[in-house]
């Protein structure tokens, strides 16, 4: 494998992930640790950009994230899995280049004037939240990587990340870093079962660690194409809520079975969400025996993420080495 097949990519652990988290980004992830070099991590730090007043669940979050990502298939054999904060040297590098990032750049990132606006119930007039951008930069190019999995909303950062390592390259008068590319992840359409955003806190979302036991009532009790009152009315599956969940999970021939029986009234909706029901359970029942694999050996997350940030912090020390002397701070 060589330098150019390095992909890292990370997600703030901000509490238990759904199958949109699965769809939109961690499915892609294990599929890339099988042909890349392939690093992961917790970004902590950044979670504390926006949540720096209450941090007593972080340590909790973080090992929930990682047990979410090892039931979804993430293997530590094949890429590093580490905790950002586990590698202080990101923070050097964070540090040197906010030397170098002009104020006008993160002032004007889409993300940070959108987010100061729609976020009213913190204060995001804070020095972390303008930085974010630039933390994200240390990230990505401490490992000089060719590939960043991300989500759609995650490019303006990419494309500043890029802007950065174009003015540190040019400024030192060395190629340090190689421009990272964004590994765009199609937005995977997934709302809640109740059609607002799925979130813990609507108590509307499809968790990687809930049971058959606890979705099922849930699933029975979702609102369908409103039009179909009785099984003998026709429907359409552009305005149903649980059609998406078809899209995810039920390969094409399903997909179109199902978009014709509804639509001719051949099916019903009790019908159709078993056959949901059903797909959901056979993707979720090979998660939940790793989740219960995992915890049942105590101290493997500390292991695993001991072992990542070895793995890290050597492509990092090489990293920083370049950057040091390039900056005659070595
Ligand atoms: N900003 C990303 C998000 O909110 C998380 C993140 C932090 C990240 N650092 C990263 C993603 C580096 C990719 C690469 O989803
Ligand atoms: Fe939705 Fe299926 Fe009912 Fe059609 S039959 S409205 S797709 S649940």
């Amino acid at each position: 494998m060589t330098a150019n097949q390095r992909t890292v990519s990370g997600m703030r652990p901000t509490g238990p992930l759904h199958i949109g988290h699965y769809f939109g980004a961690l499915k892609n992830w294990v599929e890339m640790q099988n042909d890349h070099e392939a690093f992961f991590f917790v970004a902590d730090w950044h979670a504390l950009t926006s949540n720096y007043a209450d941090t007593s669940r972080l340590p909790e979050f973080v090992r929930d994230m990682v047990v979410d990502w090892l039931s979804a298939g993430l293997d530590p054999e094949k890429c590093a899995i580490y905790r950002q904060s586990d590698i202080k040297e990101t923070a050097e590098l964070h540090l040197l280049l906010s030397m170098i990032t002009p104020l006008g750049w993160l002032e004007r990132c889409p993300t940070y004037k959108e987010q100061q606006q729609q976020i009213t119930d913190k204060d995001l007039g804070n020095y972390g939240f303008l930085g974010y951008p630039v933390l994200m930069t240390a990230d990505i190019i401490q490992h000089r990587p060719r590939w960043v999995p991300v989500g759609q909303d995650q490019q303006p950062h990419l494309e500043l990340a890029r802007e950065i390592v174009r003015r540190f390259n040019t400024m030192y008068g060395v190629e340090v870093f190689p421009e990272p590319e964004a590994r765009l992840t199609p937005a995977a359409k997934c709302p809640g079962l109740d059609g607002r955003k799925m979130s813990k806190s609507y108590g509307n979302g499809i968790f990687l660690q809930d049971t058959l036991e606890e979705l099922t009532p849930k699933i029975r009790g979702m609102f369908t194409d409103p039009a179909r009152l009785r099984k003998s009315d026709p429907g359409n599956p552009e305005v149903c809520n649980l059609f998406p969940y078809h899209r995810l999970l039920a390969d094409k021939e399903t997909q179109a079975e199902v978009c014709e029986a509804c639509t001719h009234a051949t099916m019903g909706c009790v019908a159709c969400k078993k056959i949901f029901m059903q797909n959901l359970q056979n993707f979720l029942e090979p998660l939940h025996e790793r989740r219960a694999a995992i915890l049942a050996r105590p101290g493997m997350v500390e292991e695993i993420l001991a072992e990542g940030r070895k793995k890290a912090k050597a492509s990092i020390d090489a990293t920083m080495e370049l950057v040091r002397e390039a900056m005659h701070m070595n």
